[in-house]
């Protein structure tokens, strides 16, 4: 019996401390981590970790230079690792920095609230002031694709409205713009239902076949 007590207390204690120590973690947490984020945030404005869809680039062109465009920048840190790895002779950043049909899915925060949204336009305009080869072009993926002439671009990355219809009409009217050779690709393949269904449907009906390298996805144009 005096072990069977002994038994108990000593597994209460136990519960008491695994209680105790998640308190203190969840209370240390609560005060740290949006310091942690905004360190993360900061460190991650110069990503020196490439996207497979840039590696893929950096394996077939080498060092040749390249036109490509961007569409979807937000705060640019995918852009200005673009910029690290690859040998650009233009590089063109579409975005419309404006509210957009869902914008909370892909994690642009600030879209909810109009001069935070100029907030980061203007610090990206600030960030690339010093590239001669960058070019902002501030507009919607679909307008911002008439400016370019068929056949004309060595790659596009797709990152901006992650909606079904958005997607596939960033394939359709982007794909037109790649040289045959050229790459058109994009992010977010498996973690945004509408971003595969787009890739994949697109893909079937056009007869493309596309790599998924998560988090992006591409395929080099053909005939
Ligand atoms: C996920 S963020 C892009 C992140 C960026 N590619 C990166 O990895 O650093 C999505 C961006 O797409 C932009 N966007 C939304 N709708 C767009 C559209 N129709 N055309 C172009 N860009 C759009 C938003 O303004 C937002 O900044």
């Amino acid at each position: 019996m005096i072990w069977v007590d002994k038994f108990k207390q000593h597994s209460n204690l136990r519960k008491n401390i695994r209680k105790a120590r998640f308190h203190v973690a969840e209370k240390f947490l609560k005060i740290a981590a949006p310091h942690y984020h905004n360190i993360i945030r900061r460190h991650a404005n110069v990503s020196t970790v490439p996207r497979p869809f840039t590696t893929h680039l950096k394996n077939l062109f080498k060092d040749r230079p390249l036109t490509g465009v961007e569409v979807g920048v937000y705060r640019g840190e995918n852009a200005k690792n673009i910029l690290q790895q690859l040998n650009m002779e233009k590089l063109y950043l579409v975005d419309p920095w404006a509210c957009y049909e869902g914008f909370g899915v892909d994690g642009a925060g600030e879209y909810a609230n109009k001069n935070e949204i100029e907030k980061v336009y203007n610090n990206v305009k600030t960030a690339f002031a010093g590239h001669g080869n960058v070019e902002i072009i501030r507009d919607f993926s679909q307008t911002a694709s008439a400016r370019f002439d068929e056949n004309s671009l060595d790659f596009v990355y797709i990152d901006g409205n992650h909606r079904y219809e958005h997607v596939y009409r960033d394939i359709k009217s982007w794909h037109l713009k790649v040289k045959q050779g050229g790459v058109v690709g994009g992010h977010d393949v498996l973690n945004i239902i509408d971003v595969i269904t787009a890739v994949s449907d697109w893909c079937v009906e056009n007869k493309q076949k596309f790599v998924i390298s998560p988090p992006d996805w591409y395929l080099t144009k053909q005939e």
